[in-house]
């Protein structure tokens, strides 16, 4: 959600301001671009030098800069911001937003602002309590900013009550389920699965095949910045989903992946089965390396067992993609699937030498749902694959 944000992140002077150092690697982490602005006095709880490493950029914390006299533009600044984020925001700072008073850059830059504002309150219990702040805030509110609740815990005073800063990761996601709202998939919970399955054969082998998995970690993260609560169960892939709020539970065997699938799929309301899961493995796998001999050796292989089926099987109210890759008679094939396992859509995959499913950034699908409607899409890549699919989701979702 926060995925290639700008934010501007204005601290002021409070003892919480020690926690913006973990609040500006949280939103790196998800994604974001991170510019500080400080007041004079919250450079006295945390350095400007501790956040311009962890933001990469220049940190702001006066009008001129010493010893140069440059000017510190706050119009650009501010324009430059996607978000402004005020953390924390002290007693002092919320009445000076009120008022419009404007001695510090913070609020240059708050007056400046042209992207929602979000405020994270932070000071003692009976600070936050009174009725000056209660009504500050909610001309705050008023004038469109966003309040990020203080939290209850104990304070810096060694009082516990109402006031603590919201912690870090609280605010992330505070601000990331504001931004989703209003998405397509807000409020939507959608389970992927990608990559290949390893199935051992003994402690340093193993049976897998050439899925990247890149597909479906496109996928995911497509379903993330499209509102979606994304749970993405990868096989071993050297691809990782860009947005942090993803859920990654990573897993090696068909059998690790149905356990997971099965378990995640009770609560969800989209699933989609990209992976390329083991269809057999081997029955035993031996506990030493096998030594080489002169002799053949045979590998007896028993069925793993089908994911898509049993979910197939398990569904409810979900809605349950499917995918297919084929070398021949791919339709036909497609379409005894959707019945076969109870599916909504299956995404075809035809795979030749001259357009290859697998370690190829391209390739050609079809999309079927289960009234048999047919839609072939041209040869793109597989990020735009990605969004077709979650088009197709969305287009059988609105008919449903
Ligand atoms: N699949 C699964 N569990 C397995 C094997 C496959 O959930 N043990 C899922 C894949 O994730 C994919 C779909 O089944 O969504 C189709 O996989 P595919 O290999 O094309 O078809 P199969 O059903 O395995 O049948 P066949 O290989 O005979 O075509």
């Amino acid at each position: 959600m926060l995925r290639n944000k700008k934010i501007l992140l204005g601290i002021t002077g409070g003892i919480a301001a020690y926690k913006c150092a973990q609040l500006v690697r949280l939103f790196i982490k998800a994604g974001a671009e991170v510019k500080v602005v400080m007041t004079p006095s919250a450079t006295q709880f945390v350095t400007p030098e501790t956040l311009s490493v962890l933001s990469k950029n220049p940190v702001v914390s006066d009008f001129f800069e010493k010893p140069t006299h440059e000017w510190n533009n706050h119009v650009h600044l501010a324009e430059w911001a996607d978000l402004f984020v005020i953390a924390p925001a002290t007693a002092n700072t919320l009445a000076k937003f009120t008022s419009g008073v404007c001695d510090n850059m913070v609020m240059a830059c708050y007056l400046s602002a042209r992207s929602k504002v979000f405020i994270a309150p932070a000071m003692d219990l009976d600070m936050y309590k009174h009725p000056t702040t209660k009504e500050n805030l909610k001309k705050l509110e008023g004038f469109g900013n966003i309040i990020i609740p203080a939290e209850t815990g104990e304070l810096a005073s060694g009082l516990t009550g109402e006031g603590r800063m919201a912690e870090p990761e609280n605010i992330v996601s505070f601000i990331e389920k504001y931004l989703s709202s209003g998405l397509p998939f807000s409020g939507k919970k959608v389970l992927v699965n990608a990559g290949p399955t390893y199935e051992a054969i003994d402690p340093v082998r193993f049976i897998g095949n050439r899925s990247s998995g890149k597909t479906g970690v496109l996928l995911a993260d497509e379903f993330c910045d499209q509102g979606a609560e994304v749970t993405l169960i990868l096989g071993p892939s050297s691809h990782k989903p860009k947005n942090a709020s993803v859920k990654v539970i990573n897993i090696e065997t068909a059998e690790e992946m149905f356990n997971n699938c099965v378990e995640v799929f009770k609560s969800v309301d989209i699933a989609v089965l990209s992976a390329a899961v083991a269809d057999y493995k081997p029955k035993e796998a031996s506990g030493s390396k096998i030594k080489k001999s002169n002799t053949e050796i045979n590998l007896e292989l028993t069925k793993t067992k089908d994911i898509l089926g049993e979910l197939g099987k398990q569904k409810s109210k979900q809605v349950l993609i499917g995918f297919a890759l084929e070398t021949e008679n791919a339709i036909e094939y497609a379409k005894e699937k959707i019945k076969k396992k109870n599916l909504d859509l299956i995404v075809v995959n035809t795979t030749s030498e001259s357009n290859p499913a697998f370690g190829s950034d391209f390739n050609t699908v079809s999309i079927i749902d289960k009234h048999n409607k047919l839609v072939n899409f041209e040869f793109k890549s597989k990020a735009d694959i990605a969004k077709d699919i979650i088009e197709a989701i969305k287009v059988f979702m609105a008919k449903k």
